[in-house]
């Protein structure tokens, strides 16, 4: 039987670098909080448990992972081990593995984690690190090997002698380690002389000191221990699953014709044969049919939905609201909190009024419907079915215009049959 796998990750960090009132694990990475990716991974790996070390912003740390991991408190920040050992009441009288992560890596990935723990079991190992080479080291701590090529260390870049910060192996951060082992000698870990700190990575060598079996798995992709410290690894680690998200719609049939100006965020599902122009924006939270054409200069905000054949062009702003089938919206539009039917025509310049100052109130169109050019919807308001609202009219709140009627005007007001 799989031993259980438990995951610590730590969050108590101030973040100092990213000069922000907001933690630094709450900062979005396309469109969704960096420590939730850090939680995507793992869930992914089938952790059974999962425990975030909290400390600067305690609060709105614990607030934002809810009920997908326990909180554990580290009043002071007194170092990576410190942290760890914070999580040790939970684990009293337990075997099995525990992973150690960084809440602020969101470009880790799940199979890298798999492989980790793969290997550390493989190997029999009481820790397994994951270590990655960059072109630059610098800042990361170092992994010393012996004369023989074993893992003998881990050196911060502040400790590490001239030679020493030579080694472009370094500590991604990532670790797995037997549950018994880790906290039988976290007690032990001495505070760094310089820095005052409880060093994780002082673990290494008391774990050789008894005898036990250390090891590494190096890893290729430097992305994955791309710690996010200031806010320019923040755009740089945008720009790279930016990429991926995109990568991975084309290959699922999506053509985008320039990836360079597209940005889509995570949690979007598009239809194959769509097509989306330049300088597009897609929010997360958004799922866009087959066969639809977006953009260019369109933004698709949280909560929209277009079904297939949809056409949302220049300049054109959906948020929170459903388009049916074959709808058109082509021209500079915005549609809120609305619903519109199959086949309905959206005239360029249309525009649902749909917040009041105090409440966003709904729209529906029904299918088939037409609305003129520069028309203003104000919400909450009903277009019936095969309904057409003459160009430049403002629809008054509660002044629905019935079925297969046309209306005209400011405010608008029924004239005839269509
Ligand atoms: C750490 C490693 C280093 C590795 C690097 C990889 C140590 C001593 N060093 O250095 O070998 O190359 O990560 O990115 O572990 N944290 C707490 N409580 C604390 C201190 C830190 O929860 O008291 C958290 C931080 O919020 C952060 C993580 O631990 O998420 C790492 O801490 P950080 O100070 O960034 O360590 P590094 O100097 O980057
Ligand atoms: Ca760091």
């Amino acid at each position: 039987m799989k031993q259980q796998l438990k995951t610590i990750i730590l969050a108590a960090g101030k973040g100092t670098r990213f000069k922000s009132e907001v933690p630094k694990v709450l900062h979005c990475l396309a469109g969704k909080p960096v420590l939730d990716y850090v939680l995507d991974v793992a869930e992914a790996v089938g952790s059974l448990t999962t425990y975030v070390v909290v400390g600067h912003q305690a609060e709105k740390v614990s607030e934002a992972v809810g009920a997908r991991a326990t909180i554990v408190l580290q009043k002071e920040q007194l170092g990576t081990a410190h942290a760890v050992k914070m999580c040790a009441p939970y684990f009293r009288d337990e075997a099995g593995l525990v992973l150690v992560m960084c809440g602020d890596t969101p470009l880790l990935d799940q199979s890298i984690v798999r492989r980790l723990a793969g290997k550390h079991r493989r190997m029999g190992a009481a820790v397994t690190v994951l270590t990655c080479t960059l072109e630059d080291p610098s800042g990361y701590g170092r992994i010393i090997r012996d004369v023989k090529g074993d893992f003998a260390a881990i050196r911060e870049h502040k400790d590490a002698r001239m030679e020493e910060l030579n080694i472009r192996e370094i500590n991604t951060g990532v670790y797995c380690f037997n549950v018994k082992e880790l906290f039988l000698a976290i007690g032990d870990v001495k505070a760094n002389t310089k820095k005052k700190e409880y060093y994780l990575t002082d673990i290494i060598e008391l774990f050789l000191k008894r005898g036990l079996v250390v090891e590494t798995l190096l890893t290729e992709d430097w992305t994955a221990n791309l710690g996010l410290n200031t806010r320019v690894d923040l755009a740089l680690a945008e720009s790279i699953l930016r990429k991926k998200i995109l990568e991975q719609l084309m290959s699922d049939g999506v053509t985008i014709i320039d990836p360079a100006t597209t940005y889509v965020e995570n949690d979007v599902m598009i239809g194959q044969d769509t097509i989306i122009y330049p300088c597009t924006y897609i929010h997360h939270n958004v799922k866009v049919g087959k066969n639809c054409s977006v953009g260019p200069f369109a933004r698709l905000r949280p909560g929209t939905r277009l079904a297939n054949n949809v056409a949302v062009g220049n300049f054109a702003e959906v948020s929170r609201s459903v388009l049916g089938d074959g709808v058109n919206m082509k021209h500079f539009s915005f549609l809120g909190d609305t619903t519109v039917g199959r086949g309905a025509n959206i005239g360029c310049g249309t525009v649902t009024a749909n917040y009041d100052g105090k409440n966003k109130n709904k729209t529906l169109v029904g299918a088939e419907a037409f609305i003129g050019c520069d028309s203003v919807l104000i919400a909450p308001v009903r277009i019936g079915r095969g309904a057409k609202v003459g160009a430049g009219s403002v629809v008054m709140a509660g002044r629905d215009i019935p079925a297969g009627k046309l209306a005209v005007g400011i405010p608008a007001r029924v004239i005839k049959k269509v």
